[in-house]
């Protein structure tokens, strides 16, 4: 795998994912650890667009479990269909959060976070994992990260 990421911080977001996620594919190469392939993830993730938060939860014994992460403490565990994570695992779509205080049962794990993309990973057609993305910004997500972030979905199902 490769030791460090080549991104310049100078290019527009969409040249920057293109970057990210061949060297994604290469960090996850030859490592079948799920935790350590999505620790690298989050903290690719972190590293590229310094996100506020990034990190997954994983669906254990009908909860959505806390997994590998970047940014502050968050909280642990989510229930089906609660917040933006747990309606992702419900309705197995992505949703995109322009101003979480608008979201009916939004879960503040920080006051700080003001949008957010939450978007699932599948195992056999069931929710594995959800990859929950927030920033301290309002409408910070677009198509742009939806679509590059379904690709590190795709990228993710190929390992689990
Ligand atoms: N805001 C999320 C909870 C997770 S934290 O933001 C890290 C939600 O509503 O599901």
């Amino acid at each position: 795998m490769a030791e460090s990421l080549a991104i310049s911080t100078s290019i527009k977001k969409e040249e920057r994912y293109h970057a990210l996620l061949p060297q994604i594919e290469s960090l996850v190469s030859g490592e079948t650890d799920l935790v350590a392939n999505l620790s690298n993830i989050a903290a690719a993730l972190k590293q590229t667009f310094n996100f506020f938060w990034v990190g997954f939860y994983l669906v254990k014994d009908n909860e959505l479990v806390l997994g590998p992460f970047q940014g502050p403490i968050a909280c642990t565990r989510i229930g089906l269909g609660k917040g933006v994570c747990g309606t992702s695992w419900k309705e197995k779509k992505t949703i995109l959060v322009p101003n979480v205080e608008e979201f009916p049962g939004h879960i503040a794990c920080s006051s700080d976070s003001k949008s957010e993309i939450v978007l699932p990973a599948f195992k056999n057609d069931n929710v594995f994992l959800v990859l929950d993305v927030d920033s301290d910004r309002l409408n910070d997500f677009d198509e742009t990260d939806e679509a590059c972030l379904n690709q590190v979905m795709r990228i993710i199902e190929r390992l689990i």
